[in-house]
């Protein structure tokens, strides 16, 4: 019998371990241990290392589940269970010195996600949750807040860095919530934008051009939190479909509206 609650747990230790092993890098890290992987995006040793450390530690407590693991160094994927993980998310804060970032596991039973924690190293955040059981920051409750309105609201996202097919509309919504909300913060992290939701601090978050390991364990802490959350079109393939939408449940359906104008026309 497999309890999520108790994975749950022992997945927060791993992945405070390997926050751990990043906090103890950050401070003698140099811009000369940066590898290019693509176009603006970055890598170091600390983010495969860190990768490694969950992996290894991953196996033991759960050994018929199959990975998803941004820096590739678990290849095959379970029948049943899957772990999908960001080792570090919010790369490019780390080699800057620059909060926030953090490590972001996810685990499926099916497809279907049971199991979210974001780690945001920097300030020693611990988000979690598993399915059925309620989203939790350092062992207190959290919630989505209540506030209705877009107008209202305090909104995140990230901004287009490598993928620019949707440049032109993003800036137009952009604009869009810059005249008609609170404002709009873009934090680069997006495990953490969404745990920032989850826990009522943002209101809203969208991107495109993420990966499932970006999103996996903190779409769960959002649903369990209270939120809601799909792709552009208001489906449910958000997690490999490289497009989210995550808000609070009283504003979601304003919220995607206006997404879906300008990004799904
Ligand atoms: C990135 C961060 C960033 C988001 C990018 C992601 P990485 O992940 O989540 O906020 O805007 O789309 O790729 O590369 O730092 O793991
Ligand atoms: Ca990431
Ligand atoms: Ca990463």
């Amino acid at each position: 019998m497999i309890h999520y609650e108790e994975l749950c747990i022992k997945t927060c230790e791993i992945a405070r371990q390997a926050g751990a092993f990043i906090r103890q890098e950050a401070g003698g890290f140099s811009a000369q241990k940066v590898e290019v992987k693509g176009l603006h995006n970055f890598v170091s040793y600390v983010d495969k290392y860190s990768e490694k450390l969950i992996v290894e530690q991953l196996r033991l407590l759960l050994p018929e589940s199959g990975f998803i693991a941004e820096e590739g160094t678990a290849g095959c994927r379970g029948e049943r269970f899957n772990w999908v993980i960001d080792p570090l998310d919010g790369t490019t804060n780390f080699i800057h010195g620059l909060p926030p970032y953090a490590v972001s596991i996810g685990l499926t039973d099916n497809g279907r996600p049971v199991v979210g924690v974001v780690y945001e190293v920097t300030l020693n955040e611990c988000f979690y949750a598993w399915q059925g059981g309620g989203a939790y920051l350092n062992g207190k409750q959290i919630r989505v807040s209540d506030r209705p309105a877009v107008k209202d609201a305090l909104i995140a996202t990230g901004f287009p860095y490598c993928d620019y097919h949707l440049m032109r509309p993003y800036i137009d919504c952009l604009e869009y919530f810059l005249r008609h909300s609170h404002g709009v913060r873009r934090l680069g992290s997006a495990a953490v934008d969404l745990a920032c939701v989850a826990c009522g601090r943002f209101e809203a978050f969208y991107e495109y051009g993420l990966h499932p390991w970006d999103v996996a364990g903190g779409a769960l802490i959002l649903l369990e939190a209270g939120g809601k959350v799909s792709d552009f079109a208001g489906g449910s393939n958000y997690i490999s479909g490289k497009q989210i939408i995550a808000a609070n449940d009283s504003l979601f359906n304003e919220f995607s509206e206006i997404i879906q104008q300008y990004l799904q026309p």
